[in-house]
């Protein structure tokens, strides 16, 4: 897939992640966002601020571990969220059920059961020392823009059936898979992932049973969705980078997801005592690991220097790269594990991030050729096994701009004042639009969150931010209501005397 925002667009020149706005027209660090006064109709404050932020700090301490965020795959944390989520639906007027992948749905079938309905989701699940936004805020939001439709009366008023699904497995940290939950339903799953297996040999489908959910292999496809049932999925999600705060707007619309690849690296050298092997005689997997991960960072860091194209397109694939491509090594362990002891094996993972598919392919083809080489050199085994692999998604154009409009609105609304235009950025970071992207449709909606910090307990998002993606999926859904012309419509009326 090609590159969406390569460095030579004016607009990108700041950063690969800020698509259409150039930083130099936005007031940088502005410190807080002027909301007005709450009080005015039609903000729903109290529902979309307050009792959403209010459930976000109680998931929030939904953990498997104590002082910290831990909800992974069908632990009981995540078990115990999904039944407060199911509760959360309900109050919002929904149906709900759980389904056989642990992704929990509600749902409302609006004036016509039979059209093809919206999906609005996000995940559940954490990583491991979490933030309480991350996948949350997605679900929360959506939830709490169907409550106000349900208490003004008008979730009966719209003109499709709107489904919200909170997603049993995003981050993929149990089974080092990610999307089982929205991968299910898009269906896009190999059904051998019900055999994976966790770090204590639990599998897949072992999890699930554990929680009295049968799945076999042959009920697997039966959890896709068809195509033709769905209009299209939406996804509210932190934007877990610093470009929002940074021109100070709390709302912005993605352009596309970056395409990944992860790896588990095994190298096996051989095991002896700390004392006595001369170090010229050693075949030490530590010390390789140590190499291999240092020409991961510098390839990733200078992909000029190792990768060599000629011609406009391969060009195009080297700049996307200089600008976007990201390597990470987030977990390593030894074998046996003590400071007398030179390992017998190390095992490491590697995340490799590119908006460019092909750039990725290439650098994988080039790490892992400079990977075999230092490991015979360094006479130790490498195996390097892919664990997961997902292509760029472009968020669909009327999607988001639809989504656009809404979040203008709901800003608009909110501050009663004229707004600059919706920042569009691209997302580094993995997300459930990309699975559900193979069925459907795709729109994102990122909120800006405090010095782009995710993936650890400081990620914070701002009381009035929660409030503002409230709103912006309530506008969204607004527009799906058949003849919205009288309640509380954000999108279609101005109000002229704020202009
Ligand atoms: C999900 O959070 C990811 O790893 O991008
Ligand atoms: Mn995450
Ligand atoms: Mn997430």
């Amino acid at each position: 897939m090609a590159s969406i925002c390569h460095s030579k667009s004016h607009h990108c020149f700041y950063s690969i992640w800020l698509c259409s706005v150039a930083l130099s027209l936005l007031p940088p660090l502005a410190s807080s966002y002027l909301y007005s006064d709450d009080k005015r109709d039609g903000l729903f404050p109290e529902i979309l601020r307050d009792e959403a932020v209010a459930r976000l700090n109680e998931l929030g301490k939904v953990s498997d571990a104590d002082g910290y965020l831990e909800r992974t795959f069908m632990s009981p944390a995540a078990v115990r969220a999904g039944k407060l989520l199911g509760e959360w639906m309900e109050d919002a007027g929904l149906r709900t059920w759980v389904d056989q992948m642990g992704n929990v749905h509600g749902r409302t079938e609006g004036m016509n059961m039979t059209s093809d309905a919206l999906l609005i989701g996000s995940h559940l699940d954490t990583v491991v020392d979490a933030g309480m936004f991350d996948g949350s805020l997605g679900i929360i939001s959506a939830i709490s823009a169907l409550k106000v439709l349900n208490s003004t009366g008008m979730l009966g008023k719209l003109k499709r059936p709107v489904e919200v699904i909170a997603f049993s497995d995003e981050e993929g940290v149990r089974f080092q898979s990610t999307f089982l939950g929205s991968g299910a339903v898009a269906g896009i799953l190999p059904v051998t992932t019900l055999q994976t297996s966790d770090k204590s040999g639990v599998t897949v489908q072992d999890a699930l049973k554990k929680h009295s959910i049968d799945i076999a292999e042959e009920s697997l496809s039966l959890l896709k969705y068809d195509p033709s049932s769905v209009w299209g999925y939406i996804e509210v999600h932190i934007e877990q980078g610093p470009v929002l705060e940074y021109v100070g707007f709390p709302l912005g619309v993605v352009k596309g997801i970056a395409g990944q690849t992860r790896l588990k690296v095994t190298v096996r050298g051989s095991q002896g005592h700390a004392g006595t092997v001369p170090m010229s005689m050693r075949q030490d997997p530590m010390a390789a690991a140590a190499e291999l991960i240092v020409v991961l960072e510098s390839l990733c860091k200078h992909p000029k220097d190792y990768l060599f194209y000629d011609g406009d397109s391969d060009a195009t694939t080297l700049e996307s790269l200089s600008s976007s491509l990201v390597c990470t090594v987030g977990e390593i362990s030894t074998w046996p594990g003590a400071s007398n002891v030179i390992p017998g094996q190390v095992t490491f993972t590697v995340d490799i991030r590119a908006i460019d598919d092909k750039g990725r392919g290439d650098v994988l083809h080039e790490l892992s050729n400079r990977m075999y080489q230092i490991c015979e050199r360094r006479s130790v085994s490498c195996i390097i096994e892919r664990k997961h692999n997902a292509n760029a998604v472009i968020c669909n154009s009327e999607l988001s701009s639809q989504l656009k409009s809404a979040a203008h609105a709901a800003l608009k609304k909110m501050t009663g004042k004229a707004q600059h235009e919706v920042p569009v950025l691209m997302s580094g970071a993995g997300h459930d639009a990309m699975a559900m992207a193979d069925l459907t449709k795709v729109g994102m909606l990122f909120v800006r969150c405090r010095g782009g910090i995710s993936h650890s307990p400081a990620e914070h998002v701002l009381d009035d931010d929660v409030w503002a993606a409230g709103m912006a999926v309530l506008a969204f859904l607004e527009t799906h209501i058949e003849n919205l012309n009288c309640v509380f419509p954000i999108v279609s009326i101005a109000n002229p005397s704020r202009g």
